[in-house]
């Protein structure tokens, strides 16, 4: 996870051509962001995982939208070095965690954090961030949990980004900003870098 929050920004990429793959990596790591998220929500997910962990080592790559103990396993099969599950689904959990893959579940009330807590994980995923309240409610839900810490994502954008970062109960946000639909279909990846280092400029400060 330690990697993860070094990046800061996740991008959450649905690739619907497993040809996108290599020259998205390239366009993100272009843009200063070493990490990408690869959601199980197209066919070409695995491929597009598989491709980019054997061609593009220095692109810290994980599988999104893992919903199911299949997805886990196709996901490690192909490469991803983390996963992300937009709920918490105790099978899901429990099998990555017997594969020894982190795993980041998404948990938005007390009862999701105090299941992910009592299986050992802290680093859990909020989504979606902003129509659920935002950083208001991250710094409420971690009231009584003060180890839990989260990646924010919905509605995640370039503007607010900098705020959530900037939270100490939040250690990555992860957002389609940057790879919107329009930008992967018309293979725009130079606008795509551009949005990056746009992005992480923001970040830095
Ligand atoms: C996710 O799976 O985390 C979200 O789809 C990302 O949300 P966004 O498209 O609002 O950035």
């Amino acid at each position: 996870m330690r990697k993860i929050s070094d990046c800061g920004i996740v991008p959450v990429a649905k690739i619907s051509e497993v040809e996108q793959a290599k020259p998205l990596a390239h366009a993100l790591l272009e843009g200063g962001i070493g990490c990408i998220e690869v959601t199980f929500r197209t066919q070409a997910a695995a491929q597009a995982i598989q491709i980019i962990s054997q061609n593009v080592p220095r692109m810290l790559v994980g599988a999104g939208t893992v919903t199911t103990v299949e997805q886990v396993d196709e996901a490690i099969e192909a490469g991803a070095k983390f996963l992300v599950s937009p709920g918490f689904n105790e099978k899901v959990v429990r099998h990555a965690m017997e594969r020894g893959t982190p795993i980041v579940p998404g948990c938005t009330s007390p009862r999701d954090i105090e299941r992910a807590l009592e299986l050992g994980l802290c680093n859990l995923k909020f989504f979606p961030a902003e129509q659920l309240g935002g950083l208001s409610m991250i710094r409420a839900l971690c009231g009584p949990y003060p180890g839990a810490r989260f990646m924010a994502t919905g509605g995640v954008s370039e503007e607010n980004a900098p705020a959530y970062l900037a939270c100490d109960k939040v250690f990555a946000v992860g957002g389609s900003w940057m790879v919107k639909e329009e930008l992967m279909r018309e293979k725009k990846y130079d606008a795509i870098t551009q949005m990056c280092r746009s992005a992480m400029r923001r970040v830095l400060g």
